[in-house]
């Protein structure tokens, strides 16, 4: 490639500061060093983690930065030392990363790896040592060492999963974030069984997902939990049978969930990121063999419940990601997409250009889009 070594100047969405809306500049990306590559992003998907940095949680130390974490695109150019992956291939940027030497990759239960946060220790910089973003002479960070609102962006081998060379990028960009959290929630880490009973909380592009994992892993009933009514359609679309409204019921929601499985349900995801939310579902869970799995993100409050909920047998866990190994992970998933297992088109509902980041944000805080696409470049 023509640009290969050379410094990239290309448009951006940079987040200056919190709470303001993001704008489009020309910044400049570095060459990728040992172990890098460089990816020409074709499409990017706005999920709600990018909210959360923006608006609730992040300390100024985390500006600026390019936001966006949910693409697909090709890779450009890879840094010295790099063998796995070649200009031309169709990849995933990963937010967690899978170094397949440390314990945790080696050991089948789990998708952590000793590497998987390095990216978001420090205020989200590129670790180590630095972002490979500048824009008017100052350094830009890179969100979850990814940076996805960007033409083109830099990440570390271990974070790049090489996916199918027939999938359409601006569909499978999803699976980067909030289509594989809802759904290995559900098959690979609530190991929903077929028959089941199950409960999901939350009706967003995660919640569904996880509809749909427990849809494929054969559950009977799947109870779809949420306070906005508008969501019921599309949850019916990806396998809920049942449909609940908190704000209907003047009980706790785990009462009359409990009053419609006659005991309670065998599997819940709680698929909001509230801890009240997470207490109902884990709640909700049938005693003697219930689980429930927290997969919204918050770290700001403590959860809790009362010790005889788990006495009880009920099991309370977690995963991210879906419990996926990113680069095992995500092209097992694509191939599921091709071979039409797994739903991803009817999770979008507005697709736009990058330049108009700014409104697919808006939409999303206004409930008023499932999934928004960038576009960023022609594949
Ligand atoms: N009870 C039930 N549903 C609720 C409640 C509640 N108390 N409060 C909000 N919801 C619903 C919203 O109406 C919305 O439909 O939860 C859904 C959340 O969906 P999105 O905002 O679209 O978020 P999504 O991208 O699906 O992410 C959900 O997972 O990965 C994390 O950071 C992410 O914490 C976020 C969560
Ligand atoms: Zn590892």
């Amino acid at each position: 490639m023509a640009t290969a070594g050379k410094v990239i100047r290309c448009k951006a969405a940079v987040a200056w500061e919190p709470n303001k809306p993001l704008v489009m500049e020309e910044i400049e990306v570095a060459p990728p060093e040992a172990n890098e590559v460089r990816i020409k992003i074709v499409a990017t998907s706005v999920c709600h983690t990018d909210l959360h940095h923006l608006l609730e949680n992040m300390p100024k130390e985390g500006f600026p930065t390019v936001l966006g974490h949910e693409a697909a695109g090709i890779v450009e150019s890879v840094g010295p030392g790099v063998t796995e992956y070649q200009p031309g291939d169709k990849v995933v940027p990963l937010f967690i990363r899978q170094c397949r030497n440390c314990h945790f990759c080696k050991n089948p239960k789990t998708n952590q790896c000793v590497d998987a946060w390095a990216a978001t220790s420090r205020y989200n910089v590129m670790a180590p040592p630095t972002s490979r973003f500048t824009c008017k002479g100052k350094e830009i960070l890179q969100f979850t060492g990814t940076s996805t609102f960007a033409e083109y962006t830099v990440v570390h081998e271990t974070a790049v999963a090489k996916i199918d060379p027939a999938a359409p990028l601006d569909k499978v960009c999803l699976l980067a974030c909030g289509v594989s959290t809802g759904y290995g929630a559900a098959v690979n880490t609530a190991k929903v069984e077929p028959g089941s009973t199950c409960a999901v909380f939350g009706l967003g592009a995660v919640g569904l997902a996880a509809v749909m994992g427990c849809r494929n892993a054969g559950a009977k009933k799947i109870i779809a939990v949420d306070t906005n009514p508008d969501k019921f359609e599309k949850a019916k679309v990806f396998g809920a049978t049942d449909f609940v409204n908190p704000k209907d019921h003047d009980k706790p929601i785990s009462q009359v969930l409990m009053g419609m499985t006659g005991g309670g349900v065998d599997f819940s995801l709680e698929c909001v990121g509230n801890v009240e939310v997470m207490r109902s579902a884990f709640e909700s869970c049938i005693a003697g063999y219930g689980v429930s799995v927290v997969v919204g993100f918050t770290d700001l409050h403590d959860v809790c419940t009362r010790p005889v909920q788990l006495i009880s047998g009920k099991t309370w866990t977690g995963s991210g990601f879906g419990g996926f190994k990113g680069r095992d992970g995500i092209p097992m998933m694509v191939k599921a997409y091709l071979d039409k297992k797994v739903m991803l088109d009817e999770f979008i509902t507005h697709t736009m250009p990058l330049e108009r980041v700014n409104e697919a944000i808006q939409l999303m805080r206004d409930g008023k889009c499932i999934r928004t696409v960038l576009t960023v470049a022609q594949e």
